[in-house]
């Protein structure tokens, strides 16, 4: 493997999941941007939200994610908005792999009801909210090397898929 594989697409989509394992079967390390802003900064990302804001989060997001991807080849799950900030985007789309992890809005909207440690969603608007997020971010998330329809595939078949675009790429 010779650059970096990258993972992105919205809340809940797999990335973490599926990066794990996919670095597994690639023998090579697996980054999670979330989890290591969390680690840096001693808090969970909807506690940075809630205490620094957004923007605070997006700088983070930014520096981390530049300097991660700059290392050596890894399995890298972004977080949901990084491939919409075009420094990370232009950095990746030189230099590394990129598959997006698509699913259908309804299971989405489903695993967000279960789970709601999402700052960007609040569950009152829960369904407006996605389907904006969603419309103003799939023509950033198609610009990936890769997109992949997950809606009826199982972690295992993902993986897969993924191990053999990246052969091919
Ligand atoms: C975000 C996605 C989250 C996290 C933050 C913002 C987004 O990551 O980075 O809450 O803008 O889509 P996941 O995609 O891992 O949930």
């Amino acid at each position: 493997m010779k650059k970096s594989l990258i993972l992105t697409g919205m809340m809940g989509v797999g990335k973490s999941t599926i990066g794990r394992l996919l670095a597994k079967k690639l023998a090579v390390r697996f980054i999670d941007i979330d989890k290591i802003i969390e680690k840096q900064e001693k808090k969970s990302i909807k506690k940075i939200f809630e205490v620094f804001g957004e923007a605070y989060f997006r700088e983070l997001e930014e520096k981390t994610t530049l300097k991660l991807i700059q290392n050596k080849v890894s399995v890298i799950a972004l977080g949901g908005g990084a491939f919409i900030n075009s420094k990370i985007r232009r950095e990746i789309l030189r230099s590394c792999c990129s598959i997006w992890l698509n699913l259908k809005i309804e299971i989405l909207i489903k695993r967000y009801k279960k789970n709601n440690k999402r700052p960007l969603l609040d569950l009152k608007n829960l369904e407006s909210d996605v389907k904006n997020i969603f419309q103003a971010r799939k023509k950033i998330y198609a610009q990936s090397n890769f997109k992949i329809n997950c809606d009826n595939m199982k972690k295992e078949e993902i993986v897969q898929k993924i191990l053999k675009l990246n052969e091919s790429y």
